[in-house]
């Protein structure tokens, strides 16, 4: 089949023109992979082109592009389903991975991430004879975290690191929830108080759900972040402004079908921090002046029994 591929180069040592976009028309075979079209660009086309691979398997993690906008493993990528009609498949480097060149990146920041979490198992004791076992039932729920391959692809498409690179990121983060749930550690505590009060933990995650998108493994970094924020909440670290804010939106919900946008922030922000509370005077006097504020008197929603029941049904078989 003829593909038309547009690459994005960067070459560091190009002073005046060091990011630009290349076009190759190839033929290759109909089965071939994204991964196999670059290579055939490299190997017949242009020995130039840099790009990172290993396995070929989806399994080493080290291929990770974007493909027409959404990171993906390009040796799991077929070029007929990303251009399925005969299109131009644009590729590129990751996003919010440093470029190295053309479409390697750097992972330094990335697993820079995965150390802020302490990634490996601290248990309380060493056992006496043999090994510590941990039941089967133990580590299911752990299965989903422990198949990640630490591509990148999440932190790529992370729409939160987009613009706040301090967050932890959500391969870190789904990593940290295989550590708090291993019946083996002994610092379950500890690591659920750090990511609960630091400054790009837990609470920083908007739900976008791009990482759960272009997870390649199944991994679903975001559910796994939920699984955190649960816990956390669960192990009575109810006084962040992120724990405030779920129970704020969910008690409003539960109480009248609607998100009570007036005390939202004040609740967020807790009732007895007056100097934050201070700080929204500002914002919400400008906001009622331009008749944008939120009402100060909350309307129930028609359908509120409706909500009733399913906050109802969830609690009666939780
Ligand atoms: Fe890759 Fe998924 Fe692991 Fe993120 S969570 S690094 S997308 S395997
Ligand atoms: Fe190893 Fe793609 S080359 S995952």
């Amino acid at each position: 089949m003829n593909v038309n591929l547009k690459v994005k180069r960067f070459d560091p040592s190009e002073p005046t023109k060091n990011t630009w976009w290349q076009e190759y028309q190839i033929d290759i075979h109909k089965d071939s992979t994204v991964l196999d079209a670059l290579i055939h660009v490299r190997e017949y086309e242009d020995t130039s082109l840099a790009l990172r691979c290993a396995c070929r398997a989806s399994i080493c993690g080290s291929c990770g592009m974007k493909v027409n906008g959404s990171a993906k493993l390009v040796c799991k990528t077929r070029v007929a389903e990303v251009s399925p009609g005969g299109e131009q498949v644009v590729i590129e480097p990751m996003g919010n991975h440093p470029v190295v060149k053309d479409l390697v990146v750097s992972l330094d920041t990335f697993f820079n991430q995965i150390k802020r979490i302490e990634p490996y198992v601290q248990p309380d004791h060493i056992p006496e004879k043999g090994e510590y076992i941990a039941s089967n039932e133990s580590m299911e729920n752990l299965l989903t975290a422990m198949n990640c391959i630490m591509c990148g692809c999440c932190v790529s498409d992370c729409t939160v690191l987009e613009v706040d690179d301090n967050f932890i990121g959500p391969a870190a983060l789904a990593k940290a929830w295989r550590f708090v749930d291993d019946p083996r550690d002994s610092k379950r505590e500890n690591r659920l108080n750090n990511l609960n009060n630091e400054d790009g933990g837990i609470w920083d995650c908007t739900r976008c759900m791009q990482c759960v998108e272009v997870c390649p493994k199944g991994v679903d970094p975001m559910d796994r972040i939920m699984d955190l924020r649960d816990s956390a909440i669960s192990n009575g670290l109810t006084n962040s402004f992120g724990a405030r804010h779920a129970n704020s939106v969910n008690k409003s919900i539960k109480h009248s079908g609607r998100i009570d946008e007036f005390r939202l922030p004040i609740e967020s922000k807790g009732y007895f921090n007056i100097k934050e509370i201070f700080k929204l005077l500002i914002p919400g006097l400008r906001m009622l002046i331009k008749k944008q504020s939120p009402s100060p008197f909350h309307h129930k929603n028609p359908n509120q029994s409706k909500v009733k029941n399913i906050f109802k049904n969830f609690e009666e078989n939780k």
